[in-house]
């Protein structure tokens, strides 16, 4: 028996735990453990992870695991819902204002009751697979779960396990050694939920014979302008229904005769993606502002959070219209695009280069990028290799500088050893760049700082970039629609390398449209300042007749008083800005883009500090945290 906790102080828990939280662990649990799929959703705040381990705490205070399974298992038999399998039903049932989140946020101190009813619900299912149940009814069984405890509605239900499934029974399949408790181990990543699998204890071998890069002794500098998230929704209607109960709104077919919130023309801060228009005024505004771009970084997500609904077919769509339509209006500049996680078909779902079978393998998306981005002139034929091996490359634009990019979506479940080589190719580029003398830029389209960049693949990243942080002069990345940074610190606690976000095109969720243009030295590429461009959304869609006004809302170094923007700098940035109120609530303001909505929404200094300690990257992370908040030994 595993039964876990007490439920004596269940009710009170359950009165305090904030509404915004509960959907989070189920949706979880079947959208993403069964279906593996959800982290491209709505992003929650730090606030909410506290609120949903005090829910978790309470909520599943005496499920017991084999006594879940057996209940999931025998209404897959009788095909009705016995009085124990109502009540759980009924306890656990998912509120449905509460349906779109992101569950990776919470980082599973108190999962261990998460973590049994991860491996409750899984072993059901990969017992009644390998007792060979059909992947039709296990894909009925699955699509009735999720409406029964309300998941999502029964479109996203069916639309998103149809998408999946064949993709997770491919993996039971093939490797009969797979248990529930190594697939909770990676998914959850936490203490309570100990990944133990053998299989996972791999490294990166790294060359350690470290020298010195020598820097140029130029004084030139070039611009480099970071667009990211563009999240194009072809289906998109202005005033049409902004809140219709799905994970993406705004949509032609989602009318209701009782609709209340109406799109806005240039976009909503509700759940909803960017209209055609809005993205060609985005661009067209760059293109006129900014001369003397030398190079544009695109950090990836062109298509919309649809993720029930998505298709090879209609992905291709829009990724070929947005190349080239970015081709067509910077026709004199290089791009240097990635892979988002929403690229491939279902999203997240990046199969490993071997895998060829039809409905699963990836080569079709890797394919089309290699052909249209060579095809372009932004990349030279020898990139091509690689973006065939798994959607990375590697290119030198300029003597002495190195732009490395990776595809940070990988399927650790299915081949946890360093999923189509790519640390070892970069651990091997990096080696060659430190002999050539080249200082490096890395884009990658997760930030090392989210939850979403999966553990192993985390840990082994951060040893390499750590051994080559003296040439890896900066980091870009997207996904997480905020405009913030990560600072990543070394084993002595101080920081030697930054990650720059770019924010995002799209508005999902409350948020404003922004990019940004940074200037980097060519002295050995660091960026010396950046400036954040956006305007404000709501004034926009007030006066829908005239282009929406763009406006630069700060720079970095002026915000934020700093010197320049080298890691000594900014191993002193964080803890200034925590001690000074004025300086936190600007990160704040700027993280989420100055929305309404978003500010609106309650936040104390403590909360705003958490955002704070969402900079730092460090195993000791929570430690350093605490140190940087409180103590004045780190201060200027
Ligand atoms: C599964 O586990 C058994 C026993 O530990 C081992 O002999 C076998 O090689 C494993 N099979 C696979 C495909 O890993
Ligand atoms: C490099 O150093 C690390 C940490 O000190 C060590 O674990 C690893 O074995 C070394 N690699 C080589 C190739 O010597
Ligand atoms: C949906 O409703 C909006 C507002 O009433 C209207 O402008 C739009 O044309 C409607 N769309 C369809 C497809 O009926
Ligand atoms: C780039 O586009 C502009 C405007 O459409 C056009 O005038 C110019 O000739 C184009 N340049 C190249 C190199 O194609
Ligand atoms: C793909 O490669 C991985 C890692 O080498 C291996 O474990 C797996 O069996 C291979 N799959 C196929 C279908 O060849
Ligand atoms: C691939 O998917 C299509 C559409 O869902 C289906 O008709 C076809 O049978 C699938 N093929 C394989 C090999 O699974
Ligand atoms: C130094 O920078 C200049 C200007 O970018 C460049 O032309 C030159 O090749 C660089 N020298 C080295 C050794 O990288
Ligand atoms: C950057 O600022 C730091 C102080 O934070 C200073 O020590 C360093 O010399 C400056 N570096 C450059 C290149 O100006
Ligand atoms: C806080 O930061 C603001 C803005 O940079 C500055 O004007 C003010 O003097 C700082 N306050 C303290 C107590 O350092
Ligand atoms: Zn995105
Ligand atoms: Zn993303």
């Amino acid at each position: 028996m595993e039964i876990v906790g007490n439920t004596s102080n269940c009710a009170q828990c359950k009165r305090q735990c904030s509404r915004k939280t509960t959907e989070m662990w189920f949706q979880q649990l079947i959208l993403s453990i069964l279906v593996l799929s959800v982290s491209g959703l709505a992003q929650n705040s730090e606030d909410d992870k506290f609120s949903l381990i005090r829910y978790l705490i309470c909520i599943n205070d005496n499920i017991d695991v084999n006594l879940f399974s057996n209940e999931i298992e025998l209404w897959t038999q009788l095909h009705h819902e016995r009085e124990l399998f109502k009540d759980m039903i009924n306890s656990l049932k998912i509120p449905t204002e509460l349906q779109n989140s992101d569950w990776r946020t919470f980082s599973a101190n108190a999962g261990s009751k998460i973590c049994v009813l991860c491996r409750g619900i899984l072993r059901t299912f990969i017992n009644l697979r390998r007792k060979g149940m059909s992947e039709e009814d296990i894909r009925n069984n699955i699509i009735k779960l999720c409406i029964l405890f309300n998941i999502q509605t029964e479109n996203v239900c069916k639309g998103v396990i149809e998408l999946n499934l064949p993709i997770i029974l491919y993996i039971i399949d093939s490797k009969p050694n797979l248990t529930a408790a190594t697939i909770c181990g990676v998914v959850l990543e936490s203490k309570s939920c100990p990944l133990t699998d053998p299989e996972f204890d791999w490294i990166i071998d790294v060359n350690n014979n470290s020298h010195a890069v020598t820097e140029n002794e130029t004084q030139e500098e070039i611009k480099i302008l970071h667009i990211t998230d563009i999240h194009y929704d072809p289906l998109y209607e202005p005033n049409g229904n902004s809140n219709c109960g799905e994970p993406l709104c705004c949509q032609k077919g989602q009318n209701k005769s009782d609709m209340t919130s109406f799109a806005g023309f240039w976009g909503d801060y509700n759940s909803c993606d960017t209209p055609w228009h809005a993205i060609t005024d985005a661009l067209e505004h760059m293109k006129d502002t900014h001369q003397g771009i030398d190079f544009i970084y695109f950090t990836g997500d062109i298509i919309d959070h649809g993720v029930w609904e998505t298709s090879e077919e209609g992905n291709i769509q829009s990724l070929t219209k947005i190349y080239d339509y970015i081709h067509s209006v910077f026709n004199n500049t290089i791009i240097y695009p990635i892979l988002g996680n929403h690229e491939s078909n279902p999203l997240n779902q990046f199969a490993p280069k071997n895998i060829t079978q039809d409905n699963l393998t990836t080569n079709w998306l890797y394919e089309l990028v290699a052909d249209l981005w060579i095809g372009y002139g932004w990349l030279p034929e020898s990139a091509r290799s690689t973006i065939s091996q798994g959607g990375y490359y590697t290119v030198v634009p300029k003597k002495g500088f190195r732009i490395i990019t990776l595809n940070s979506n990988v399927w650790l479940w299915y081949n946890p050893k360093d999923p189509d080589n790519q640390l070892h190719w970069l651990a091997t580029i990096l080696s060659e760049a430190e002999k050539n003398n080249e200082f490096v830029h890395i884009l990658s389209h997760i930030p090392p700082n989210s939850n979403s960049c999966l553990k192993t693949w985390k840990r082994e990243y951060l040893k390499i970039v750590n051994r080559f942080s003296h040439l890896i002069k900066a980091q870009f990345n997207g996904h997480t629609h905020n405009d913030e940074i990560a600072i990543l610190y070394n084993s002595d606690m101080e920081a030697n390398n930054v990650a720059w976000n770019g924010g995002s095109i799209t508005t999902y969720t409350k948020l404003n449209p922004n990019y940004k243009v940074y200037t980097v030295n060519c002295r050995n590429y660091e960026v010396a300042d950046y400036q954040n461009w956006m305007y404000d959304l709501s004034s926009a869609n007030e006066n829908i007749h005239a282009r929406p006004t763009w406006y630069k809302s700060y720079s970095f170094k002026t915000e934020y008083g700093l010197p320049n923007l080298s890691v000594k700098s900014l191993n002193n940035w964080l803890p200034k800005v925590a001690k000074n109120e004025t300086l936190i609530n600007k990160y704040y303001r700027n993280f989420y883009k100055q929305a309404k909505p978003s500010l609106q929404e309650t936040c104390d200094i403590n909360c705003k500090k958490k955002l704070l300690c969402r900079v730092i990257v460090h195993s000791k992370k929570k430690m350093l945290c605490d140190n940087i908040l409180t103590s004045s030994v780190h201060v200027l």
